[in-house]
């Protein structure tokens, strides 16, 4: 049905996209923006402190890292064939110093007022640029970790959070950080440049293979993947995320091509999953109510508002749902949740360094 709705739209596009095309400039530059303004604080280079700030104490979870393709992204890229051929069709001459490829595949930091290619996908990626909150959230208050009071630790995360740190905690603001990478919301990117309009993204399975870098919490002594409860959570945010960000570029779309069917494919995938968790998870609402908003609104061109409406709908329920559960109470969707044989890449094995 959706890609019928679609696919009515193949007579007369043609014309309208001659007479758009004048706009296509603008509307690449605006698409920018909105990329830059999901997210600014996680990418913004004048904030990012590097990996190895952050390594100065986290020691295992660095080590993690560069077993990760996140890591080796920074190196292998640019000699990849396929990224050249890429960048070629996008008229990007050196995919390591222009902003297209350097938005999801590096990290970039500023030093001495020049931007600099510092790594791959980094803490600070995932985590937000640091410079804010680097301090508060390691200093105890002031205090030692065994002194600071309970209220005292509430409030540092209170108000590291308010500086932009994403934290495991953060799980709606997490699950929006990866698929603002891994949804790709750039339309000629896809359809131009042949770029994957993303990945196949699942975040219990894509959290914790070869990103997996619990070891905080553990002291070093082993890299303990998520409990049951927490994994529930990430399964239950990570479709409902997925499904706003595919209604999203579904709503971004001006052409009847590739982009526009993968983010519709995107949204029908992601909306039969939340279907078959609001029977497993009758105690959650907010799961059916997603569900609906997801069909609310026809997957189609031009409709941007109903759709924008659609996505805003499920992410207010989102928000909600990451208040009102922690997933203790949500085994119900046990079934559904991919097993360890679905892990994305190995987790590395935590030393005794941290
Ligand atoms: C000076 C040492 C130090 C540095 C540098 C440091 N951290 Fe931390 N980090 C800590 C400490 C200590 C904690 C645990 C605080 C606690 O348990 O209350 C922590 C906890 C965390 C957590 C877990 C938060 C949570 O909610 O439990 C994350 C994520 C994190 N750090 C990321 C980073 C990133 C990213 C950087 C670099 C930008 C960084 N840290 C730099 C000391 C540091
Ligand atoms: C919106 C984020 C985003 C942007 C912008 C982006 N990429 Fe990617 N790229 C990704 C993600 C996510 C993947 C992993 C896809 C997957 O799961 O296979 C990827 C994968 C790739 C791959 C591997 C694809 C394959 O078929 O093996 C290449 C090559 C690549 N990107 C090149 C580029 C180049 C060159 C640019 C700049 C012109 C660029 N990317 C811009 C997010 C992005
Ligand atoms: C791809 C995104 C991503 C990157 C890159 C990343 N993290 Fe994380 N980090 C996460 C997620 C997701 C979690 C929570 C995982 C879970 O619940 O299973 C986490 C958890 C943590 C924790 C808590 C660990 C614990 O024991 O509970 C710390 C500390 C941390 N990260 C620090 C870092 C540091 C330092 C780096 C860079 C060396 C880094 N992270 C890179 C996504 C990322
Ligand atoms: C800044 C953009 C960005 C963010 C944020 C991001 N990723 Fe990625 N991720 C990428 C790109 C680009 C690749 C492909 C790298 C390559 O192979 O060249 C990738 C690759 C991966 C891979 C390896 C996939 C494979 O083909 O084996 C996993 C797993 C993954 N990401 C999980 C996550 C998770 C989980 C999060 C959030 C906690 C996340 N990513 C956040 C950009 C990002």
């Amino acid at each position: 049905m959706l890609l019928r709705a679609l696919s009515r739209r193949s007579t007369g596009f043609g014309l309208r996209a001659r007479l758009q095309s004048p706009m296509l400039g603008l509307c690449g530059l605006l698409m920018l923006f909105g990329l830059a303004a999901d997210r600014a604080v996680a990418s913004d280079p004048a904030k990012t402190l590097g990996p190895n700030a952050c390594g100065e104490c986290h020691k295992q979870e660095t080590e993690a890292w560069k077993g990760s393709h996140h890591f080796k992204t920074f190196r292998e890229l640019p000699r990849n064939e396929k990224a050249k051929e890429i960048a070629d069709k996008m008229g990007v001459r050196r995919i390591r110093s222009e902003g297209l490829c350097l938005n999801c595949h590096y990290t970039v930091q500023q030093k001495d007022g020049k931007e600099e290619v510092v790594a791959g996908i980094s803490c600070e990626s995932c985590h937000s640029a640091g410079q804010d909150w680097i301090k508060v959230h390691s200093e105890f208050s002031g205090k030692t970790e065994q002194s600071e009071t309970k209220a005292e630790k509430e409030a540092r995360w209170k108000l590291a959070d308010s500086k932009g740190m994403i934290r495991p905690e953060s799980l709606y603001a997490l699950a929006k950080n990866c698929l603002g990478c891994h949804v790709v919301p750039q339309e000629d990117l896809v359809n131009k440049g042949g770029h994957p309009a993303g990945s196949a993204f699942e975040l219990v399975s894509w959290s914790q293979g070869e990103v997996r870098h619990n070891t905080w919490l553990s002291k070093g002594k082993d890299n303990v993947p998520a409990d049951a409860a927490r994994k529930r959570m990430l399964y239950l945010v990570g479709l409902g995320v997925e499904l706003e960000t595919g209604i999203r570029g579904v709503a971004r779309a001006t052409a009847r091509k590739q982009y526009a069917f993968e983010m519709a494919k995107r949204v029908d995938r992601a909306r039969k999953q939340l279907s078959a968790a609001a029977k497993a998870a009758p105690g959650v609402p907010e799961i059916a109510e997603m569900v609906k908003f997801a069909y609310s609104a026809g997957l189609k061109l031009n409709n941007e508002r109903y759709l924008t409406a659609a996505a805003d709908g499920v992410s207010k329920l989102l928000v909600s749902v990451t208040q009102k559960y922690d997933g203790s109470t949500l085994a119900g969707l046990d079934s559904l949740i991919p097993g360890p044989d679905k892990f994305k890449g190995t987790a590395t094995k935590a030393g005794a360094t941290n």
